[in-house]
């Protein structure tokens, strides 16, 4: 009875997590070409920015040669416009002959030999957002076969140009077909952007089977109400979001845009703190090869990182949204420890916002705080009021953990 019982649990949790392909158990670290290159095709005039086979090796030589690697920013990651106008003779896709003069294998191989890997960016509907050309139902297998012979490591599936019964029929062929061909390939899913983001249309528990991550938002551009728009609307459908989120399938808020034009320093630091929080995936769109050293500083940062990549992948939620302005978000991780973040919606000086530990759902006791921007360390009981200083549209990040010395067991 027991080993029926056993048998019957373990096929009902293959049922359930059906995409055991075994990647991304954290979420995916990385480079993504889109929001900072987008279509720039005109290699003529402006050779150093355009989609090009040269971009995304100097985008490697700077994550393999600055630190980046290091921190787990592996992926290089193509998107949009890299393609022929034209399929080849055997109706395969195919690089532009002239920006992608080496193909795409030898790109995979530039990637390999400096332990960084490959994504490629593809389109369900019959032309992809640009009017390049699509991956129709009846091309999914062999697209997916091509990039597997390429050796590229993850592929974007976006849905332009595609009706919701191609999308249903599409999405999970993909999945099947990238399964199926015999590469472990990262696969990341814009289907709910196409179906208005939310249930009932979109179904997140089946796209935890089929995609490692997804898109559930519209495009983040170089702003910060951009930015401010993708944090309230993953903020405010948390109980939705949350429970879908874990090891190898995330939901992603988009590229960061760390050390491009539209943010301050701390909108920097607030997108990536909040990125931290969401587990989100972290695929870089800028320039690394003219990046600020402040920018980089925060997108490197240490701790902000292993807050993203904990090892239990629980999204964090929003636990106070204050009438001043001020929110605060935690996320559970490993080892007794949580990371909590105060963000300041003002417009005026830095807020003193006063508070504990014990408000903010911990147990009386003492803790160890890890300021993570500032870097500074100190104690702090649960019952003790504190008061942080957040700056306008920017935040104030902690680590929380309890001392070992004092480590009195369980606290969630
Ligand atoms: C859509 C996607 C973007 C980008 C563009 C490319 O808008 O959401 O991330 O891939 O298409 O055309």
């Amino acid at each position: 009875m027991v080993l029926v019982v056993l048998v019957f649990a373990s096929a009902l949790s293959v049922a359930t997590f059906a995409l055991e392909n075994g990647l991304m158990r954290t979420p995916p670290m990385g480079w993504l070409a889109w929001e900072r290159f987008r279509c720039n095709t005109d290699c003529d005039s402006d050779p150093q920015n355009c989609i090009s086979e040269n971009l995304f090796t100097d985008m490697a030589d700077r994550l393999s040669e600055d630190g980046w690697r290091e921190l787990g920013y592996v992926y290089v990651n193509i998107d949009d416009c890299w393609s022929s106008m034209e399929r080849d003779e055997k109706g395969r896709l195919q690089p532009d002959p002239e920006r992608f003069p080496g193909g795409i294998p030898k790109l995979a191989r530039y990637m390999h030999d400096r332990g960084l890997k490959l994504g490629i960016y593809a389109d369900i509907g019959s032309v992809t957002c640009e009017g390049y050309p699509g991956t129709p139902l009846d091309k999914i297998e062999t697209d997916a076969q091509t990039f597997a012979d390429w050796e590229v490591d993850m592929l974007k599936f976006d849905g332009c140009h595609s009706n919701a019964t191609e999308q249903e029929q599409g999405y999970p062929l993909m999945s099947k077909a990238l399964k199926a061909s015999g590469r472990p390939i990262g696969y990341s899913c814009s289907w709910p952007v196409y179906q208005d983001c939310l249930p009932p249309k979109v179904n997140y528990t089946q796209l935890g089977e089929l995609c490692n991550l997804w898109r559930n938002y519209y495009d983040i551009e170089d702003s910060w109400d951009s930015v401010q728009g993708i944090i309230d609307w993953f903020f405010d459908h948390q109980d939705v979001l949350i429970p879908v989120a874990g090891p190898g399938r995330w939901n992603d808020p988009d590229m960061l845009i760390i050390g491009n034009f539209g943010l301050s320093m701390d909108q920097s630091r607030t997108q990536m703190a909040l990125w931290a929080i969401m587990a989100a995936p972290l695929f870089m769109s800028n320039d690394l090869r003219t990046i600020s050293s402040g920018a980089r500083s925060i997108l490197q940062n240490k701790m902000a990182i292993s807050i993203n990549q904990d090892p239990l992948g629980i999204q964090g939620r929003r636990i106070v949204k204050e009438k001043s302005g001020i929110e605060v978000f935690w996320r559970p991780l490993s080892n007794n420890a949580s990371a909590l973040v105060f963000f300041s919606r003002r417009n005026d000086m830095p807020y003193r916002y006063q508070t504990s530990l014990r408000r903010l759902n911990y147990t009386t006791g003492i803790y160890k705080i890890f300021d993570v921007f500032t870097e500074k360390t100190m104690m702090l009981k649960g019952s003790t009021d504190f008061v942080v200083s957040v700056n306008h549209t920017g935040v104030v990040m902690w680590y929380v953990s309890v001392p070992a010395e004092l480590n009195l067991g369980q606290f969630y």
